[in-house]
């Protein structure tokens, strides 16, 4: 063998090498990269029970936080990250529910929450409110790494020009204005076009090629690899009914009706959250150590008042467990709408009149925090239809969840591929000769002081529904959702 001739088989050996441990890095283990350095799989983790210290502490690995903590990590600056969470891998803690966008009527229905159905989320309730005839309402939260971008049915839109620019004068901030951030929009996301060799082409997805970058990354959205032909009646119903047809939800308008996307990898057909893409990304990095099953349970202050670090407890084997998480920098709390109030104020952030009611020390009195929750009510409405919708998948028909599933495992297409939410999703404002009549003058105040783009309701049909239990073996029905803007929630709650 000449000389030459050996070290290009060696070349090229090690290519292969590095290929397969590329591939083989990509899994729970160990191994070798392209430059002969091993990497370990637990080396992305941080030590339970263990005090350390990291320039960033970002807490909550949800939509924000593992955005957030994969951007610093990735930051040329290689800057030091840790990343609490109270949860774990979604991929683990329940099989393959999350990670199959069709099974979302299971892994996303609140009704499961706390269940063995869907133990990737808890929930909170509210108190007895007197507009919803003294029901509770109960809240969900995501409780693994993706938050809720791993608990939700998996639909992918973004807010009307009028709201930044309205968000960006309330802060003070025209960083938040729709022209500044929509570049933001596009970067972070991959969009794939609808792929007609698995959805039917005579479904016409219209989209707006103008709100996505062919560089954007790395969460994907696209249609799933099925889009089902239930709603296209409701669509023609839409048309008739004065809304406009626009290319999808993501250029800064919502009035009218289109299609929705979904955090969906074509490739794969499975969920794309904040953890598949921003996390997975991040943890390439050796600056970013991930604490699973980890709560924290107060950030610690100096005697500045400057946050230094925040003190966890273990959630899991380790529930005995309390150790400080430091920081160099900064603290970042981006635990989702309920637990960054909480921990706020458990750690003495917050109105001082609460904090006191509780015996907490006071660090700094800010009235504002854990106030002010607004939300959109909404009404579903079932129907028995006609076409064919997701019910015998609900219903658990062995044969149809055969066939369903072998289409989604070797084509990756199919009703397992898609959320359900299909192609006529609307946005409407109340036409004002209805509002005269049914809202009072107040209410229609509130409502006139919202960008005229800020629509009243939303519309949404939904695949997949609750099914009675004898349903028969050819019985479909659907979901169909009004959703109502927070401007007249208060209405709503006060019966008008
Ligand atoms: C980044 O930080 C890690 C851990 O501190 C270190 O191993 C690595 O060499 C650093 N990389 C660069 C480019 O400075
Ligand atoms: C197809 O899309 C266009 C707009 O892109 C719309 O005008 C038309 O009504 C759609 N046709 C069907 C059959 O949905
Ligand atoms: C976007 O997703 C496609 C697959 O749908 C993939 O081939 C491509 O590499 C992705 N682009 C980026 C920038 O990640
Ligand atoms: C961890 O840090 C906390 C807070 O500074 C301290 O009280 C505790 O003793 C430390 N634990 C160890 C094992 O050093
Ligand atoms: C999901 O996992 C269950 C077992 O928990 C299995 O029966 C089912 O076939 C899997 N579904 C898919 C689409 O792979
Ligand atoms: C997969 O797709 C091909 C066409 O692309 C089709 O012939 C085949 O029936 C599909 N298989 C399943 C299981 O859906
Ligand atoms: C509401 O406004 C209309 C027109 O401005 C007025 O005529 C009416 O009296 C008002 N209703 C109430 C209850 O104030």
């Amino acid at each position: 063998m000449s000389p030459q001739y050996a070290r290009r088989s060696v070349a090229a050996l090690s290519v292969l090498a590095a290929a397969i441990a590329a591939e083989a890095s990509e899994t729970v283990g160990a191994s070798i990269n392209a430059k002969g350095v091993t990497e370990i799989f637990g080396n992305h983790f941080g030590m339970p029970g263990v005090n350390a210290t990291y320039d960033y502490v970002v807490v909550g690995g949800g939509t924000a936080g593992n955005t957030i903590a994969a951007r610093l990590a990735l930051d040329p600056a290689n800057y030091s990250v840790a990343l609490i969470e109270a949860g774990t891998f979604y991929e683990i803690l329940s099989s393959n529910r999350t990670q199959v966008p069709g099974y979302n009527f299971e892994a996303a229905n609140p009704t499961n929450v706390g269940t063995l159905s869907s133990m990737t989320a808890v929930q909170i309730d509210t108190e007895p409110i007197a507009g919803y005839n003294g029901r509770k309402i109960g809240y969900v939260q995501g409780m693994t790494f993706g938050g809720a971008s791993a608990a939700n049915y998996g639909g992918y839109m973004r807010s009307t020009v009028g709201a930044h620019d309205r968000w960006a004068k309330a802060v003070k901030d025209d960083f938040w204005s729709w022209d500044n951030v929509f570049p933001f929009y596009k970067k972070s996301c991959n969009f794939s076009a609808p792929d007609y060799t698995k959805i039917d082409p005579k479904l016409n997805i219209s989209y707006d090629p103008a709100a996505y970058d062919a560089a954007g990354g790395p969460l994907h959205v696209s249609y799933g690899n099925y889009v089902a032909p239930s709603m296209v009646g409701i669509g023609e119903a839409m048309e008739r009914q004065g809304l406009e047809h626009i290319p999808g939800f993501d250029s800064g308008r919502l009035l009218g009706y289109g299609s929705l996307l979904a955090a969906i990898d074509p490739r794969t057909a499975t969920r794309s959250s904040s953890e598949t893409s921003f996390l997975q990304a991040g943890a390439k990095s050796a600056g970013l150590r991930i604490y699973p099953n980890a709560m924290a349970k107060r950030i610690v202050f100096d005697s500045d008042k400057k946050a230094t670090g925040v003190v966890v407890k273990g959630n899991s084997k380790t529930t005995n467990v309390e150790w400080t998480i430091s920081a160099k920098k900064e603290v970042i709390v981006s635990a989702g709408v309920w637990r960054s109030p909480q921990l706020l104020m458990v750690s003495g952030v917050g109105p001082s009149a609460t904090l006191s009611q509780h015996g907490i020390d006071v660090i700094a009195d800010l009235p504002g925090v854990g106030q002010n929750q607004w939300d959109q009510p909404f009404q579903s409405h079932i129907f028995k239809v006609k076409v064919e919708t997701n019910s015998q998948i609900v219903a658990h028909n062995p044969k149809v969840l055969a066939d369903v599933t072998n289409q989604y495992l070797t084509n990756q297409s199919g009703p397992l591929s898609s959320i359900g939410a299909t192609q006529a999703a609307g946005y409407e404002n109340i036409p004002a000769s209805m509002r005269q009549r049914v809202l009072s003058n107040d209410t229609q105040a509130l409502m006139d002081s919202y960008p005229s783009d800020w629509p009243d309701i939303n519309f949404l049909g939904l695949e997949s529904s609750a099914v009675p239990a004898d349903i028969g073996p050819d019985e479909y029905y659907l979901l169909y959702t009004d959703m109502f803007a927070e401007k007249i929630a208060d209405a709503i709650l006060k019966g008008e």
